[in-house]
């Protein structure tokens, strides 16, 4: 069925930003980071950390501790018996596992809902999650290394979309439009209308919020893998999204991407074979993550 937008919405005025920092000026303004996560930032930052200033922050915050325990024992992680206290979840996790994920965590709480959205939120939640879980268990397999770095990229890999869309109701109605007629998708929309994408917006916005490199570069780079070479995270996260919309977690707006970049397969170096044998494992992970963020 088509969706439907609310009539009372203004007509966007038509006015092209000169890019994403543009965009975020005037009546659109970018949603401040989460204190939380901020505190988090600073300690996983800083080298002489220790687990307990992080089990600090995160008992803070109930919901997210209790997310983090529940995530230590969904079998995300190869972990032995049973984590019951949110103190021993960050020591079996580790520091480097236990702060990702928390922040990967937290930064959920940025997709919130709201009354009038343009996009479908609940789609776009579990197309969120489903691409974090199918971007871990590829840098699992390729050995990669970091898994739960890639988990965080793909939680986080379109939140220029969400910024774009719910910032300004008029335009993301006629984005969605656009997108969803004849001969576009979103990205071909996006470039005529804005004169750039959720990516480039996504990248500028971890970087203001001076998010860890390689998330930037996953947000940034998703749709355009090849541009950034330094880190496998956006190749990883461009087949992660395809996968993870090939397996139904799309985002009820026109494909962004028909096709994974050859390249970017080709480097992160693991087969086709290897991938089907995944999808039964990432299948379940994904039932049991959404399961346990939907809180
Ligand atoms: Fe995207």
């Amino acid at each position: 069925m088509p969706r439907t937008f609310s009539s009372d919405a203004e007509p966007w005025d038509g006015i092209k930003p000169g890019g994403p920092a543009d965009f975020l000026k005037g009546p659109i303004v970018l949603p401040s980071l989460p204190q939380i996560q901020i505190q988090l930032q600073e300690v996983i930052d800083n080298p002489e950390s220790t687990i307990s200033d992080l089990a600090k922050i995160i008992s803070k915050e109930p919901k997210l501790c209790a997310a983090v325990m529940r995530l230590a024992n969904s079998g995300l992680y190869k972990i032995e018996g049973e984590v019951d206290t949110p103190s021993k979840a960050l020591k079996i996790l580790g520091f480097k596992k236990a702060g990702g994920l928390a922040l990967g965590t937290a930064s959920l709480s940025l997709f919130k809902r709201t009354d009038k959205a343009v996009l479908d939120l609940e789609k776009f939640w579990k197309h969120s999650i489903a691409c974090g879980v199918v971007a871990q268990e590829i840098a699992v397999t390729a050995e990669l290394g970091d898994p739960e770095r890639f988990f965080a990229g793909g939680l986080m890999h379109d939140i220029g979309l969400h910024v774009i869309f719910e910032s300004n109701y008029s335009m993301g109605v006629e984005l969605f439009k656009l997108a969803n007629s004849d001969g576009y998708n979103l990205y071909k929309a996006e470039h005529e209308m804005l004169g750039f994408n959720h990516a480039d917006m996504g990248g500028f916005i971890l970087e203001k919020w001076k998010f860890p490199r390689q998330l930037i570069a996953a947000a940034g780079g998703h749709h355009n893998p090849r541009k950034i070479e330094s880190d496998p995270d956006a190749m990883v996260i461009h087949v992660a999204d395809f996968i993870a919309q090939a397996l139904g977690y799309e985002l009820g707006i026109s494909p962004v991407i028909g096709f994974i970049d050859r390249t970017a397969w080709d480097k992160i170096g693991i087969t086709a074979e290897q991938l089907m044998e995944l999808l039964p494992e990432i299948q379940r992970l994904i039932d049991n993550v959404l399961l346990i963020l939907k809180e």
